[in-house]
């Protein structure tokens, strides 16, 4: 493990039961659920919090989920502000095929940006929870993780000092580029897909063109529409990976749109400006295990799990109501027994969604593949939705993560 051992000048003059990297939804879930319980943390953030009260990501959460904010005291202005979607609708073929999952299976979808929900459980955890945290922070460094008294040390923003955080446990909740996944680097296996293809991302100022999520899945590559608010609407489009944004000018990408998404009976797509373009080259990876000594990671640090199926936020916040309760017992109550199943636990969930990514990846893509039998076989499985009630009711119920327990 790539951990330094604490400098002689940074000894530690605080203590938390718990120190958290990372105040995205991973690790700031995990500080309201053990200040909840009354455990004390720390959570470090390299950014501000303006910064990631404003950072656009994903939007689209499960009930599940929404269920167990819910529980926790966490979703009260969720509930007031997110969207409930009932159905998406699959165009292929020239044709609309709507999918209403809601009068399939009675569950549906919250659409809630994801830093709407930062914001909510930043001024759940640090105002009203009392929550310690330190935005802005640099150059965090994990220290003695494998025996039994770790510490944290970071650089402060005003002081420009080193200063040291002894713990009980450190929880790595900093993303896919954080210092948590690198420090296990070397001991890990990691696992990692790449799908060869790149998504196009888009955020548009202009209304979304139908109320509900609609996935085209057209032979010169995927296009996807997600409303996000009444003046915004996020829209993908497949490209190769590592493709230049300065590629797709506007008029090239309303053009590819309104043609993937065009269907027999649709309403044409309404334009607006583009307020963001970025590519992202789909890809995957699992770490294993999640745990290494006192330290825990959650969410992106531990496995990232490309948009194609908006599991990534879920998944984080999973593992933070796992890692968040398992930390209450064993501190609270000497009860090691989450701490211990934690990562094969979650990992279970984890493979599941990867490999419902992957399905679903090759029914967007495979038209698009160049490869006459996946178009074909890729096309025997968009159909399949429609025609199998056995199938429908097997996708409904990975889409909306409402599956058994893992
Ligand atoms: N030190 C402290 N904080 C860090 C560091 C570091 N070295 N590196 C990264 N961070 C912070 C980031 O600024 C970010 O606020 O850790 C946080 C990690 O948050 P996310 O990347 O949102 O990860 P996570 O909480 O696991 O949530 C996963 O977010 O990436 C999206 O779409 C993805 O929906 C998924 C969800």
């Amino acid at each position: 493990m790539t951990e330094t051992p604490a400098s002689h000048n940074s000894r530690a003059t605080q203590r938390f039961p718990v120190v958290v990297v990372g105040a995205g939804p991973a690790g700031l879930t995990v500080g309201c659920v053990l200040r909840a319980a009354g455990v004390d943390c720390l959570v470090l953030e390299s950014e501000s919090r303006e910064f990631v009260e404003r950072r656009p990501r994903a939007g689209v959460i499960e009930e599940p989920v929404v269920r167990g904010l819910e529980r926790r005291g966490l979703a009260g202005t969720l509930l007031e502000r997110a969207r409930r979607d009932t159905a998406c609708e699959f165009r292929f073929d020239g044709g609309r095929h709507p999918f209403g999952y809601h009068e399939l299976t009675g569950h549906h979808h919250w659409v809630y940006p994801q830093q709407f929900l930062v914001t909510d459980l930043v001024r759940e955890y640090a105002d009203m929870r009392g929550g310690a945290v330190r935005f802005g922070v640099r150059d965090v460094r994990l220290h003695d993780l494998d025996g039994d008294r770790p510490s944290v040390s970071y650089v402060c923003p005003e002081s420009g000092r080193r200063e040291a955080v002894a713990c009980d446990f450190v929880a790595g909740c900093d993303g896919a580029r954080g210092v948590t996944r690198a420090a296990v680097a070397g001991r890990a296996r990691v696992s990692r897909h790449d799908y060869g293809i790149g998504w196009l991302a888009l955020l548009a100022e202009a209304p979304p063109s139908a109320d509900r999520v609609l996935f085209g899945c057209h032979p010169d590559g995927f296009a996807g529409q997600m409303p996000r608010s009444p003046e915004v609407t996020r829209y993908y489009l497949q490209c190769p990976p590592g493709d230049d944004p300065g590629n797709w000018p506007h008029d090239r990408v309303w053009a590819e749109l309104h043609r993937r998404l065009g269907a027999a009976g649709a309403e044409p797509l309404t334009g607006g400006p583009l307020i963001e373009k970025r590519v992202l080259d789909m890809h995957d990876y699992v770490t294993e295990p999640m745990s290494f000594g006192r330290l825990h990671l959650a969410g992106d640090a531990a496995h990232l799990v490309a948009p194609i199926a908006a599991k990534g936020l879920n998944l984080a916040v999973h593992d933070a109501f796992a890692l968040g309760d398992a930390l209450v017992d064993r501190l609270l109550r000497g009860d090691g027994t989450g701490l211990a199943g934690y990562s094969a636990s979650r990992l279970r969930q984890v493979w599941d969604y990867q490999e419902f990514s992957q399905w679903l990846s090759e029914l967007y893509h495979g038209g698009a593949s160049g490869n006459p039998f996946r178009a074909g076989t890729a096309l025997a499985r968009l159909r399949r939705l429609f025609s199998s009630p056995a199938t429908a009711a097997a996708f409904a119920e990975r889409y909306l993560g409402t599956a058994a327990r893992y």
